[in-house]
């Protein structure tokens, strides 16, 4: 493989850009990261449910950094109605995310059952708008379900969803089982799968004592980390980045201790942007993918959102000739971040 390597205007299809001081500090990282177009989860204070809201946002994104395409989505939310979805579209709008209620972070509004959504999904159908599914079901002590098992029993939702709207696209985000990649490879052209760089390098046991390395959903076992570097390196075209870059302020990352004396739990997410097709391409050539990467990160979620690349957008990136570590934190705008894989060399750098 060359030393120098041309990838047509990489997108990520999962990123978080925050609000306020935090978006001032974050939103220019997707550029330098490597990335042309973004898709923008939703999952705000308070949640993006109309579509003023996300285009007000957009707006906001736009102002701070022009040089990314921006793509939206609503947050799944009884005020997104079959007439919300058709406005939605008619404004750009590229998709919807459901959050299973309380599973991640600001999924306090999220959704308990699917059926009740099924005229909305209709509408998303009928209007080509994509469905994107947080995979997990909240815990329950009854039934056994804790975070270590919360996706593989999402999966019956992903497969009877897929069943009843076949002309609906439908993306199960950040999959970090060997299940959901089965899964999903088995399932028909409608549905999809992103994956994010820290999954293709955790594992539970490196999550566990690391509140940095800790996301929702948790990676989980060397056989599940292989089977998405399998469906990588497999080049399926059902299989593409979506970072899931998550940025929280540090201090939140680190469990704190209350006036009362109670410890607080830590944020759940892992910051990635500011360098993630470089990260991307480290990780996918220590496992035999480097010659996927421009599936990975350009062509696949672009044939399936349908938004080819522009010309004149190429990110390209090469082996530096000085070691290049990812920094130990990113700061800005009052906030500082730690990213993952903080002091860590990277095995590319981008050029342009
Ligand atoms: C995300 C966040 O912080 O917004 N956190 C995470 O651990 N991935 C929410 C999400 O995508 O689940
Ligand atoms: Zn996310």
């Amino acid at each position: 493989m060359s030393d120098t390597i041309t990838l047509p205007a990489p997108a990520d299809f999962h990123v978080h850009v925050r609000q306020g001081a935090m978006c001032e500090l974050v939103t220019p990282h997707v550029a330098a990261g490597g990335v042309r177009t973004a898709y923008v989860m939703p999952n705000l204070v308070p949640p993006l449910t109309k579509t003023e809201a996300v285009l007000e946002y957009k707006k906001e994104l736009e102002r701070i950094a022009p040089n990314v395409e921006w793509l939206m989505t609503l947050y799944l939310h009884p005020e997104v109605t079959p007439d919300e979805i058709r406005k939605a579209a008619k404004a750009g709008v590229s998709g919807v995310k459901s959050y299973p209620r309380g599973v991640t972070t600001n999924s306090s509004s999220g959704i308990e059952d699917y059926g009740v959504y099924y005229p909305v999904f209709e509408a998303m159908e009928e209007e080509g708008m994509v469905l994107n599914l947080h995979g997990e079901v909240p815990s329950d002590d009854e039934k056994n379900i804790s975070v270590l098992n919360a996706e593989k029993h999402f999966l019956e939702h992903l497969r009877k969803l897929a069943a009843d709207f076949p002309n609906l696209r439908i993306v199960l985000e950040h999959a970090t089982t060997a299940e959901a990649v089965e899964c999903v490879a088995s399932l028909g052209p409608n549905v999809a799968c992103s994956i994010t760089a820290h999954h293709l390098w955790l594992t539970i046991d490196t999550v566990a004592p690391q509140p940095h390395h800790f996301c929702k959903p948790l990676a989980k076992e060397p056989r599940d980390r292989k089977a998405l570097q399998g469906a990588v390196r497999s080049g399926n075209p059902k299989f593409f980045m979506g970072s899931d870059s998550a940025p929280h302020p540090s201090a939140s990352k680190m469990p704190s201790i209350s006036e009362a004396g109670e410890l607080h739990s830590c944020a759940a997410g892992c910051y990635t942007s500011p360098y993630l097709i470089p990260l991307v391409a480290t990780l996918l050539e220590s496992f035999g993918a480097l010659d996927k990467l421009q599936g990975f990160v350009s062509d696949n979620g672009r044939a399936f959102y349908k938004i080819p690349a522009k010309a004149g957008e190429e990110v390209v990136i090469r082996r530096p000739a000085v070691a290049v570590k990812v920094p130990s934190k990113l700061e800005g705008h009052g906030n500082e971040v730690v990213p993952f894989w903080a002091g860590r060399e990277l095995g590319w750098e981008i050029v342009n």
